[in-house]
């Protein structure tokens, strides 16, 4: 059984450690440069009552590297977990792409995989209202496959200056450091695209039970390159095969105060148990001309595209069957980057994305430094280019010239990349739009109507009220009113819970 207030898998962790092997040969004590010191619990002093002397470097060499212990935390997805395993290709889609890790059936490519919450910090609960990020790094032979994805088939804004603002109002008001939900829920309502996501967030799925019992998504089209250079759009599902599980709105909030890392332990505690948590990976395809004759773009990520007209088909499964053995070095370092495309496989139009193909490696520079992509958990199988030195650096690349051309040797490009560089032609005005024009209501009435059912259609609107009718008048009206434009009935019934909320002995 696992949880907090017993000993659970996790809480073995040094027991089975004393039981190793590595602790029958117990070792001596070094500093930081293997040197063998004398005292590891008093320092050098002057005396019985005197100050610690500055010679007493085994001191200072601890609490140096203690206070440096602290890295910078991820500026979103600050707070989750992940493990390694493996993608294996179960169905061939050579026809749309050449990315060797889904054309061979009975391939094995090893991955590493992490979910988080998205906008609270690395010791926040990881039971929040809130989607998972679900990021699957796969190291293949054509060098790191990125799919950086969440546990939502679609996103919040559509353009990143919208998204920017986004994030900051979900974040904590800088004066007050306190969530504030007038500026979530003003932000909201004056960007009426994030209503998808918003009701998708605040039905049952956006609370899931641990990182286990939730489906993954590319959210994202993103575009396959075949061997004729031919172009189909995409977009990836993971589907969980332990079954969707969520959390009660009450659940998830008496285990923000019993067991705040509740996913965490959830996901260690079953790889430990050898219950290998798996997902099949399918896609959804469209082609350039199914494209045009959509009635929404096909790369605004607030949009699905419906799985009735675009049906899933099948490629492969992953499978997490190792923890992570320090969690420093394998998760928190872990940098995953949408711009690591493998041959085969390409970014669309979609503003969002191409925004990410940027903002990932340019934080990961800050957060882990230049040559994060040195560190184990990280590097590629095979790297050569001309990009030497910075900061912490290991790859030397064994004395290769530094410049290209050259006529020592050096790397040369591959051509059959270039002969899969895709045949596309981008040709228009150039303006500056603002997106709020396109349709934000269509799909979201969709979700609301004919996806949830009556029980998840209440529960949406409790969860709604829940937060809103902490806000300012001016604030809930409007969002009202949006909500009134998606459904009459939504708007209906997340007003009456609030007035009742706002004002328990009004007639509503
Ligand atoms: C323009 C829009 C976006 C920008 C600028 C952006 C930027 C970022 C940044 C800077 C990080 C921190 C990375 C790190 O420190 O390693 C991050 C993490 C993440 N983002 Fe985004 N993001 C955007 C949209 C999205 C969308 C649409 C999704 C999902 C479809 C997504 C999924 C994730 C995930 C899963 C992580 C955590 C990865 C991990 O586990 O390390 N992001 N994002």
């Amino acid at each position: 059984m696992s949880g907090p207030l017993v000993r659970d898998e996790a809480a073995q962790q040094l027991t089975e450690y004393a039981a190793s092997k590595e602790y029958g040969s117990r070792g001596i004590i070094t500093n930081t440069g293997g040197n063998p010191i004398a005292n590891h619990d008093s320092s050098v002093t002057i005396g019985l009552r005197g100050p610690t002397l500055i010679e007493d470097y085994a001191m200072f060499d601890q609490l140096t590297h203690w206070t440096h212990e602290r890295i910078s935390e991820r500026v979103v997805h600050a707070k989750g977990s992940g493990a390694f395993g493996y993608f294996e290709c179960t169905n061939d889609i050579s026809q749309y792409t050449v990315a060797r890790i889904f054309t061979s059936v009975g391939k094995k490519t090893p991955l590493a995989a992490r979910f988080s919450t998205v906008i609270y910090e690395r010791g926040s609960p990881d039971t929040r209202r809130d989607p998972r990020g679900f990021a699957v790094k796969y190291y293949t032979e054509d060098g790191i496959y990125d799919m950086v994805g969440n546990n939502t088939p679609i996103f919040f804004t559509r353009d990143v200056t919208a998204f920017i603002s986004f994030i900051r109002s979900q974040k904590r008001n800088p004066v007050t450091y306190l969530p504030d939900w007038d500026q979530y829920w003003d932000f909201i309502s004056l960007r009426p695209e994030c209503f998808h996501q918003t009701i998708y967030e605040h039905g049952d799925r956006g609370t899931p039970d641990g990182f286990r019992h939730m489906h993954g998504f590319s959210s994202h089209t993103y575009m396959l390159i075949n061997a004729d250079r031919q172009i189909t759009y995409c977009k990836f599902h993971y589907r969980t095969n332990q079954g969707v599980r969520n959390l009660t709105a009450q659940r998830a909030l008496q285990l923000e105060g019993q067991d705040p890392d509740y996913s965490i332990r959830d996901l260690y505690n079953a790889i430990h148990r050898g219950e290998y948590p798996s997902w099949n990976l399918y896609i959804q395809v469209c082609t350039p001309q199914q494209a045009a004759e959509l009635p929404f773009n096909l790369f605004d990520v607030s949009k699905v595209l419906p799985q009735k007209d675009f049906p899933l088909i099948p490629v492969g499964r992953m499978t997490l069957n190792r923890n992570p053995s320090n969690y420093i070095a394998e998760i928190e370092q872990l940098a995953f980057n949408p711009a690591h495309f493998i041959p085969g496989i390409a970014a669309t139009p979609d503003r969002m994305l191409q925004a990410r193909l940027i903002a990932y490696a340019d934080t990961q520079r800050h957060r882990l430094g230049v040559n994060y992509l040195q560190l184990p958990v990280n590097a590629p199988h095979y790297v050569k280019n001309y990009m030497r030195d910075g900061g912490q650096v290991i790859n030397n690349q064994n004395g290769a010239p530094v410049y290209h051309p050259n006529s020592f040797n050096g790397p040369e490009v591959d051509p059959r990349i270039a002969q899969l560089f895709p045949d596309r032609r981008l040709c228009d005005k150039i303006v500056q739009i603002d997106s709020i024009v396109e349709d934000n209501y269509q799909q979201p009435g969709v979700l609301y109507r004919e996806v949830f059912n009556e029980q998840q259609r209440q529960t949406c609107a409790n969860n709604i009220a829940f937060t809103l009718r902490r806000c300012t008048e001016r604030v809930i009206e409007r969002t009202i009113m949006e909500l009134t434009k998606i459904d009459d009935d939504l708007g209906r019934r997340v007003s009456r819970i609030v007035n009742q909320a706002v004002n328990p002995t009004a007639q509503v």
